[in-house]
């Protein structure tokens, strides 16, 4: 099976990011969003990484405008039956999720693989959903989705061989490196790296070190390209607190509950860069 039309469910950053790549490598790609504003928002960010691709010369002017030709925004759901491969990149929300499978389910052709880019909600809930669980299977990007190497692809209980082989291929047709992960919470990255990040608002909250002082001990001393507090702001801290929570109630360990920090800046609304306002000031 040749995969043509993507169909990428979500415009914000994860879902803009999967439209770029998908269209760079020569799909045609339907993005759809909820409202006209987030599609819009989701051209914007294509077009400013497209543009910033084209000043360092990686690409001709010619190149991206073709790119950007081949992405059409939709706000309509139905338009996914165009698709013949779907990624699921909506909000992290397990009940939002579930009724866009079983939408997608009723939707699309019955040879379509439905994906979801879901960070931590089991996939073999999410394929429980639908009437087709074996084409069902995680396709689990990393942010910014243009710059890293990784896809996390995660099969559920009833996911087939098949269906796990077409977005292998995939992933590589979008020049990305395939990891396979089984379907426990948190997948193999974010069992992973949230904890790291938790311990180190930990570390903030309980006074062993400054934001900064946290940051410049793990780019300076481990050579990550950026510190565990900046690397949350730019995942969003709500993201960060929903993938806690789901470490914390699947695998029942305290070593997984969420720093009281991290959930009072949720609260108060600083999640990170895209609000301006997480440990670390966007505003100017
Ligand atoms: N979109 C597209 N391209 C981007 C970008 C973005 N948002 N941000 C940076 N880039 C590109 C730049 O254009 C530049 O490209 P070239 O090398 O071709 O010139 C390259 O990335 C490096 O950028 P900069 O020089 O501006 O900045 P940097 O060297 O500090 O790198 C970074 C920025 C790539 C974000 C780097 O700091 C990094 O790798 N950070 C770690 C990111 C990370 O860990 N991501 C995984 C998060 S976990 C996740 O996503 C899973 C989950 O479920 C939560």
């Amino acid at each position: 099976m040749e995969v043509k039309t993507l169909g990428v469910v979500g415009a914000g950053q994860m879902g803009a990011g999967i439209a770029q790549v998908a269209a760079a490598s020569g799909l045609k790609v339907i993005m759809n969003d909820i409202a006209k504003e987030f599609v819009d928002k989701g051209f914007a960010v294509i077009e400013n990484n497209l543009s910033r691709m084209v000043k360092k010369e990686k690409i001709s002017d010619e190149e991206k405008n073709n790119i950007i030709s081949r992405i059409k925004g939709s706000l309509d759901i139905s338009d996914m039956k165009e698709a013949d491969f779907v990624v699921e990149a909506a909000i992290e929300n397990e009940e939002l999720k579930l009724k866009l499978f079983t939408d997608l389910d009723r939707i699309c052709a019955p040879d379509v693989i439905l994906s979801s880019n879901t960070s931590s909600i089991s996939i073999t809930k999410i394929a429980g959903a639908t009437k087709r669980p074996q084409k069902v299977i995680g396709m689990h990007f990393m942010n910014p989705v243009p710059v890293m190497k990784l896809v996390e692809i995660v099969r559920g209980l009833a996911t087939s061989d098949e269906t796990n082989k077409i977005t292998h291929d995939l992933a590589l047709k979008f020049n990305k490196t395939p990891v396979e992960a089984n379907d426990f919470p948190g997948f193999i990255v974010n069992r992973i790296l949230m904890p790291m990040i938790n311990e180190a608002i930990y570390s903030l909250f309980e006074g062993v070190g400054t934001a900064k002082a946290v940051d410049d001990s793990i780019t300076l001393g481990l050579n990550h390209p950026m510190g565990p507090l900046a690397l949350a702001d730019l995942i969003g801290l709500d993201t960060c607190l929903s993938i806690m929570e789901v470490l914390n109630e699947g695998l029942g360990d305290s070593k997984y509950r969420p720093c009281p920090l991290l959930k009072k800046y949720v609260d108060a609304g600083w999640l990170g860069r895209k609000t301006n306002k997480g440990f670390y000031d966007y505003s100017s």
